[in-house]
């Protein structure tokens, strides 16, 4: 079956799509789904919460960044910073700064990580660099499988 009726049937008769960058959005009934370029369908959201444990797609829009060395999403509604380090390895952190708490000033660049609220500095390992922390950042354990990876919180 071409991409294209495959994609119409999975549309279904009452579909609405908008075009997202890349990607496409569907709604059919009760079912959303997105499918990537490369025609792969995740959930709506591209995660999944049982207990304290994220299964993450990252074939989903939000997280395929993470696919990438360098690579790195603010995963706000898991409250945690994920970060692609090389070699196909990805770390999780809480997004709670350790000095005071900020979760939502954080930028990533030269493998460490800044909260721009005062300044403080970790490497990707979570380690503290510089400024004001007194302590490393929260690590969770991240386990990978393909494009799967699975988070502890
Ligand atoms: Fe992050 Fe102060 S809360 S540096």
């Amino acid at each position: 079956m071409s991409n294209r009726r495959n994609f119409l049937k999975k549309a279904g008769s009452t579909a609405l799509f908008t075009s997202l960058g890349s990607s496409f959005f569907i709604s059919c009934d009760n079912t959303e789904e997105i499918i990537d370029p490369d025609n792969n369908t995740v959930s709506e959201n591209g995660f999944t919460l049982d207990g304290s444990t994220y299964t993450i797609e990252l074939d989903h829009p939000n997280f395929s960044i993470l696919k990438s060395s360098g690579g790195w999403y603010r995963f706000d509604e898991g409250g945690m910073l994920l970060v692609n380090v090389g070699q196909d390895i990805i770390r999780a952190f809480s997004n709670s700064c350790p000095h005071q708490g900020c979760r939502t000033s954080w930028k990533y660049s030269n493998e460490n990580f800044t909260c721009t609220c005062h300044n403080a500095v970790f490497t990707n390992l979570g380690e503290k660099v510089s400024g004001p922390a007194n302590s490393d950042m929260e690590s969770y354990t991240v386990s990978r499988d393909e494009n799967i990876i699975t988070v502890s919180t």
